[in-house]
């Protein structure tokens, strides 16, 4: 047998329990609850890669050559997900972008210490033309005692744990526990998530701006006004757009190569599109621990208090420069909201 071992991936199963190692009292519950989640990411792209075969075999809600009844994709990932979970005792409760309600699996289980909010599928609109999707989830810890119903409103300082799965030209999962961000690569030959990234840092700039320019119009000023500085090389370089409309491919590509990624407030939708809980909070606390920087255009991400599991907010994330540069835009319109206030006959 051959004494080297640097031929033996390590697999994002060994990766927790060794980061788990680092909490006093911790226990293998966490590894547990994240295999529920690499479990899902698997079967979850195995249904991506026949999306295009499936369409061919039979329409939505047609039965399929294995007698199956054809599902949405993002119903299938919905139930993936929360089948998975469930099973894991230390789950208390699940909430997903595809329930109204989040769904209470043990009340008052001492060991069902954690509360899972996830997006099953996101960017689901891109998978009839082929283009990534993604899974993303946000782990919080619930107080200990009866579950209520209103302790699954946590701000997103308290995750414990966030994610991603993208879908892509490869499948590959990308976590915080707070320790640094790390990315593991699916090897489809062993079925196992490989570390492939380890400790990713967010450039303090980039080359990339990414946000739904047909907005441009409706954004606030500051908005505006960034987006102006950022084409027309006002911040050190000429920056080049990419959107894609999966936040998680289009969050992929700025943590790895920097720059900065917006969903904007317009005026029809001041809170901008992305879901607080399970969108905003997850990718906010990648990108801190990154190195980079998220907010709502006026505050840290992390900080807001959400009202309800599906509540909204704009976001702007990205590496330093690019949100220094946002920030200084913010307190030039601010000032020159007053000074025209000023101005304004009583
Ligand atoms: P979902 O598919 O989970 O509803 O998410 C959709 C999202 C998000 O992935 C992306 O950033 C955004 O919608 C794109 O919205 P626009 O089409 O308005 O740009
Ligand atoms: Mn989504
Ligand atoms: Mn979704």
């Amino acid at each position: 047998m051959s004494s080297d071992r640097s031929e033996y991936p390590v697999t994002v199963q060994q990766h927790i329990l060794r980061e788990q190692k680092r909490f006093p009292g911790a226990s293998g519950e966490f590894s547990w609850l994240l295999s529920g989640i690499t479990l899902a990411a698997k079967m979850i792209e195995a249904k991506v890669r026949r999306a295009g075969l499936n369409n061919i075999l039979g329409a939505q809600g047609d039965i399929n050559v294995q007698g199956e009844v054809q599902q949405k994709l993002d119903v299938y990932a919905n139930r993936v997900m929360s089948d998975s979970l469930g099973v894991r005792d230390s789950i208390a409760v699940i909430a997903s972008e595809e329930n109204e309600q989040p769904t209470v699996l043990r009340r008052q289980s001492p060991q069902a210490r954690y509360i899972v909010v996830f997006d099953p599928l996101d960017g689901s609109s891109n998978i009839d033309v082929n283009v990534s999707v993604g899974t993303t989830f946000s782990i919080i810890k619930r107080p200990q005692g009866v579950y209520c119903d209103n302790d699954i409103l946590r701000p997103g300082y308290e995750q414990v744990a966030a994610g991603y799965v993208l879908y892509g030209s490869s499948t590959m999962l990308v976590y915080t526990a707070g320790n640094g961000v790390h990315g593991f690569t699916l090897d489809p030959g062993i079925g196992a998530f490989v570390l492939s990234h380890e400790d990713i840092r967010m450039p303090t700039q980039g080359k990339y701006y990414s946000v739904n320019e047909s907005h441009y119009a409706d954004m606030p000023p500051e908005f505006r006004k960034y987006i102006d500085g950022l084409r027309s090389g006002q911040y050190g370089r000429k920056y080049v757009s990419r959107y894609i409309g999966s936040m998680v491919a289009d969050f992929h590509r700025t943590l790895l190569t920097g720059g900065v990624f917006i969903y904007p407030p317009t005026k029809s939708h001041p809170s901008g599109k992305l879901r607080l809980m399970y969108e905003a909070n997850p990718v906010a606390f990648l990108a801190e621990q990154a190195g980079g920087k998220a907010t709502n255009g006026q505050e840290r991400v992390l900080n807001l208090m959400p009202d309800g599991i599906h509540d909204r907010t704009p976001l702007i994330v990205g590496g330093l420069t690019e949100m220094t540069e946002f920030e200084k835009c913010r307190r030039d319109a601010l000032r020159q909201d007053s000074s025209e206030l000023n101005r304004a006959p009583i």
